[in-house]
């Protein structure tokens, strides 16, 4: 214990009197006549960490198999073929944006999207996996829906169209974009989405268990459910 705090007393200094002693010739040997080797230039310049690439062929085998042995589990069990949920209870996920799939992920993993299903999802992936399986489903073809309820359309479309001045809430399309296909990267797709997937994320918003939307936290606030129905409605037929 002694010797090794000694031996690095020791040796830190005449460590910096070697590396001097290597340096000095070079730097002396580098001027006039050539340019200094890159080396001596300067401090190297920081690596900056290259850019992850997607890969649409890893995102496909985990959407739809799994990886048993990292403890993934197959998407496509809840998600559907393509990203295709055939029930409201699981959302839709094709044609999304994949930057914002990517967020939704993170959000689980950090736990600003609040939801116990999709948070034990999460766990076992890594960011590559996540943004392999985002970039996978922004590539599949949504399918269409359709609102089911007639009574409620015009106070939907309303609401998605114009918003609703007298309350301060704003047109959903100014973001959402006029047929609900969002606007990459910003805002998500709504088209076609399962109203009843829509109306739990509005009520979510508005309870503070998704808490990664300043802009929907402060929308969701100043729907009525009535509102929340009939607008989620709405956007399931949006095409
Ligand atoms: C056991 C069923 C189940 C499985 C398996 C599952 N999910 Fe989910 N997923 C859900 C539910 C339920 C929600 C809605 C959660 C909420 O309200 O936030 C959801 C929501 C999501 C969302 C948010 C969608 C949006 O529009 O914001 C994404 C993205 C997602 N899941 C991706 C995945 C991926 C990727 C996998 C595979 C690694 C996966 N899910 C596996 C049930 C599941
Ligand atoms: C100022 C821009 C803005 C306006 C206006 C807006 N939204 Fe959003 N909305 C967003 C953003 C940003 C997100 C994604 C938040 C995140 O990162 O999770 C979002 C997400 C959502 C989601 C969740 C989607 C999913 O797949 O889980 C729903 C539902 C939604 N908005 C409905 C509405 C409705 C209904 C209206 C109109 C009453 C509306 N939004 C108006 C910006 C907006």
């Amino acid at each position: 214990m002694r010797q090794s705090s000694k031996f690095s007393k020791l040796n830190f200094p005449s460590f910096f009197i070697a590396l001097a002693a290597l340096i000095m010739p070079l730097a002396n040997a580098a001027e006039p006549a050539k340019p200094a080797t890159p080396a001596m230039a300067s401090a190297p310049a920081p690596v900056a960490p290259a850019p992850m690439k997607a890969d649409l062929v890893a995102g496909d085998g985990l959407y739809n198999n799994g990886d048993p042995k990292r403890g993934v589990v197959a998407c496509v069990g809840c998600h559907g073929a393509n990203g295709n949920s055939g029930v409201a209870s699981w959302p839709k996920l094709a044609a999304q944006h994949t930057a914002y799939t990517l967020k939704q992920l993170k959000n689980y993993k950090d736990g600003s999207r609040a939801n116990p299903v999709m948070m034990g999802m999460v766990t076992t992936l890594t960011e590559q996996d996540m943004l392999n399986l985002s970039a996978y489903l922004n590539k599949q073809q949504p399918t269409l829906g359709v609102a089911q309820n007639k009574d409620s359309i015009a106070l939907g479309q309303k609401i998605y169209r114009g918003g609703i001045a007298e309350k301060g809430i704003p047109a959903c399309a100014g973001c959402h974009s006029p047929n609900g296909a969002g606007i990459p990267a910003q805002y998500p797709r709504l088209s076609g989405q399962w109203a009843d997937y829509s109306t739990s994320q509005l009520v979510a918003f508005r309870e503070g268990i998704r808490k990664n939307s300043a802009q929907m936290t402060t929308i969701a606030t100043k729907l009525s459910d009535v509102e929340m129905k009939a607008v989620s409605d709405y956007m399931a037929g949006l095409r």
